[in-house]
């Protein structure tokens, strides 16, 4: 999208976060704390300041035969982090690989694919405390709140509080998750259907995120445009009696988690296109900009995408990214 920032900058010292904190563009508001920026849709310029979040450094806090705990700034870029991991042999975060963006987002939205989230591997976020005089303020996992796709940081620590820095514990005896979706069969057809490590589930996720997510330094988007809807279970099964392939996972006491790519799909909407906004051929879940759509056209072929969910299934769908 081509889009302004009143004022921009980027943090990439924390020792610099009073001096920013008491500029005139920070006080005047409003701030908006980016990360990767590929979880956004900005329907116009942004109005006040965007403070690029480039704090970088990985370090271990502490290690043995077992386990390691890893601290990884928040403005490492994720996927990297990820390689990296690999690479020293620890493993948790493989299913993980691919997602784009930075190790501070994770834990706000609670980052998650192929049957992972991050929640499943973090001990702690480190935070810096915006209302407080700066504070450092240290959330245990519990403190965060995970949820499907939420945090306290996307609600009552919203704006208070600015991750600095993410803490995961890491395997050097994996248990492998495989069980989710095309892994297996990914990995089968690697030749890995028995004794795969850590690393060649990292790669079975890779070649399947490849083959089906757009790379979003290439077409525009920003990964599922919505969540999956998490609906009552008695209303679940009524659809489901219409339509008995329709994907569903339970999601709690009465809930069920329905596939909204498939709904969209099922609806007709998979690659329909309006100018260069799109619904992506290959995962309907997924809005593309095809080069000049504006954000106003993606959120408007959004809300047809809404709509006609709405009125053929009669489920709501939520967006995902942030939308401003
Ligand atoms: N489906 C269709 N048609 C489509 C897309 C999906 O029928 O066009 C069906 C699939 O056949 C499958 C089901 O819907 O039975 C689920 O599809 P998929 O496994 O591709 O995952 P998803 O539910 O669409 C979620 C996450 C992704 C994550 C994948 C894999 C959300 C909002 N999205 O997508 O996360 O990579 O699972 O775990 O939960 C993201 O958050 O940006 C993201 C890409």
């Amino acid at each position: 999208m081509d889009v302004r920032a009143a004022t921009f900058c980027e943090l990439d010292d924390l020792a610099r976060l009073p001096e920013l904190l008491a500029s005139e563009p920070y006080r005047r508001g409003p701030v908006l704390w980016l990360g990767g920026g590929s979880n956004l849709l900005f329907t116009g310029n942004y109005p006040g300041l965007v403070v690029k979040v480039a704090l970088s450094g990985i370090t271990v806090l502490s290690e043995n035969d077992d386990e390691v705990v890893v601290e990884a700034a928040a403005g490492e870029n994720w996927h990297g982090f990820v390689q990296h991991t690999l690479a020293q042999g620890w493993a948790g975060l493989e299913n993980l690989s691919l997602i784009p963006g930075t190790v501070g987002a994770s834990p706000i939205q609670n980052i998650g694919a192929y049957g992972v989230e991050v929640k499943d591997c973090l001990t702690e976020v480190v935070c810096a405390d915006l209302h407080d005089n700066r504070a450092l303020r240290i959330l245990a996992n519990a403190e965060c709140r995970f949820g499907y796709r939420d945090s306290v940081f996307k609600h009552e620590m919203n704006g208070r509080l600015l991750v600095s820095a993410v803490r995961y514990r890491l395997s050097k005896r994996p248990t492998l998750h495989t069980g989710y979706g095309d892994i297996g069969k990914e990995l089968a057809a690697m030749g890995k259907a028995d004794g795969a490590s850590p690393r060649d589930v990292s790669d079975a996720v890779i070649r399947i995120r490849t083959a089906k997510l757009p790379d979003p330094a290439q077409l525009g988007n920003a990964g599922s445009f919505f969540k999956n809807p998490i609906i009552d279970t008695g209303l679940a099964e009524a659809l489901l009696a219409h339509h008995p392939d329709l994907p569903h996972y339970p999601a709690g006491v009465g809930k069920t988690k329905l596939a909204a790519g498939w709904l969209i799909d099922r609806a007709g909407l998979k690659g329909y296109r309006e100018g260069d906004a799109g619904v992506h051929a290959r995962q309907a879940l997924v809005l593309v900009n095809y080069g000049h759509a504006s954000g106003k056209e993606v959120w408007a072929l959004a809300q047809k995408v809404q709509a006609t969910v709405k009125e053929r299934y009669g489920v709501q769908l939520e967006p995902e990214p942030l939308v401003l």
